[in-house]
């Protein structure tokens, strides 16, 4: 008995880190706040999270509680960590403190300011082959950002297959994992495939990992992620559990007004506006879905009046970078960017051709992600790197945001 007490206790740490899936999301201030949320099979796993600033000697301890994912046995568990230092480093373990080197995650508090350039990376549209994400998710992992947002068709689960989700849990937590085994926090949009049917689900129940998995700042599908004064990421949903229409579209409205005072604004959706393929079968191109047309009518008008710094499309499963575009035409002192199109390592398809797709600069069948880089003078470094982590589009922004028209003026700090 006392040989088979101390063999479970030598078992013990490996258990207590024998993850499907250990993953951070926000939900209030990034400064000064993580939430750890992790995903096992066992039923009596530890809820403690032990966690300290890296350099300090105190370790402190906080409880997380279970949570359920659908009606599968995967035991998710999660834990708001509060008051924490910005822009600063902490190591952290679940079930038992940090004994030795390698033992372990860390993760980084965001800046209360740009004192230094913050740099995060975005695509959608995520994994048909683990192989595939896995070489993505590395990509990412080396290019280190202090962020990452996925906006819908992660694991093409389709509000089904917890083991697509488990896959896709693993994935990021082995391969996603920046210099000195520090976790990526995400920021976590819905598209169809986290839906049963794709569109108009019903909420919880036609998106139930979604909603169980991610924790969003509000607890909705659009919401959004405030970084102090010098950005905000406004995330939407694309009709897959909530009407483009209605109550979101004032949300959108009502959530611009409130934020003139950001340096940076990106919207982020699922669905294109300005889209590279996918045209009705009625006839005529990707413009012309329905879809496309309603974000044009109900939310285009919004983010054109406030301006903002670029707008993130996916779904169409290519690379794409509009130009400058305002009032549905080319716009070259004031338009707005939207790039996309959802491709981080899904099959890509074909492009509309240069006379075809008036509204594309640049398009391309390619897996990437974008990675930006935001600086305190307003810039920013907007680059699209592809699956081996090769930097194939480039663009300088001078100004954080496009103008606003007909809007209060836009305050900006950090000097611009
Ligand atoms: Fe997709
Ligand atoms: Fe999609």
């Amino acid at each position: 008995m006392r040989i088979l007490l101390a063999l479970l206790a030598l078992l013990a740490p490996l258990a207590a880190q024998d993850f499907v899936g250990l993953y951070l999301t926000w939900s209030a201030d990034p400064a000064t706040t993580m939430t750890v949320n992790w995903v096992d099979l066992r039923t009596t796993s530890s809820l403690d999270v032990h966690y300290r600033r890296i350099g300090s000697q105190e370790w402190q301890l906080a409880k997380g509680t279970k949570f359920a994912i659908s009606d599968t046995t995967l035991q998710g568990r999660r834990v708001q960590l509060t008051a924490l230092s910005p822009d600063s480093n902490y190591e952290f373990m679940i079930g038992k403190k940090i004994e030795k080197a390698g033992e372990g995650w860390r993760f980084r508090t965001m800046p209360r300011d740009l004192n230094r350039p913050v740099h995060f990376v975005a695509g959608g549209d995520m994994m048909h082959t683990r192989a595939r994400l896995d070489k993505m998710n590395a990509v990412v992992g080396s290019l280190d950002p202090d962020f990452a947002v996925l906006s819908g068709d992660l694991a093409y689960a389709n509000g089904v297959s917890s083991a697509r989700w488990a896959d896709w849990l693993k994935s990021w937590m082995q391969h996603s994992v920046g210099a000195d085994g520090r976790l990526i926090p995400m920021v976590v949009g819905i598209g169809n495939h986290e839906v049963r049917g794709g569109y108009k689900g019903k909420i919880p129940e036609d998106a139930p990992f979604y909603y169980s998995l991610f924790q969003t700042p509000g607890g909705k599908s659009y919401f959004a992620n405030d970084f102090a004064d010098y950005l905000s990421i406004l995330a939407l949903d694309t009709d897959h559990t909530e009407p483009i229409k209605g109550p979101q579209a004032a949300w959108l409205e009502q959530a611009l007004a409130a934020r003139t005072n950001k340096q940076f604004q990106f919207v982020t959706y699922h669905y294109p506006a300005y889209g590279t393929t996918k045209a009705p079968k009625e006839g005529g191109g990707p413009l012309d879905a329905a879809r496309s047309i309603e974000i044009r009518k109900e939310w285009m008008p919004h983010w054109e009046k406030y301006g903002v710094t670029a707008v993130l499309e996916h779904d169409h499963h290519n690379y794409k970078r509009t130009h400058p575009l305002r009032g549905h035409k080319r716009d070259d002192a004031n338009g707005i960017l939207y790039l996309g199109d959802g491709a981080y390592a899904v099959n890509t398809r074909t492009v509309p051709s240069k006379e075809e797709g008036w509204w594309l600069a640049k398009a391309e069948g390619r897996n990437h992600v974008w990675s930006f880089r935001l600086r305190a003078d307003g810039t920013a470094l907007i680059q699209a790197v592809d699956i081996e982590g090769k930097v194939f589009d480039k663009v300088e922004l001078k100004t954080p945001r496009t103008k606003p028209v007909g809007a209060p003026k836009v305050v900006s700090s950090g000097g611009n």
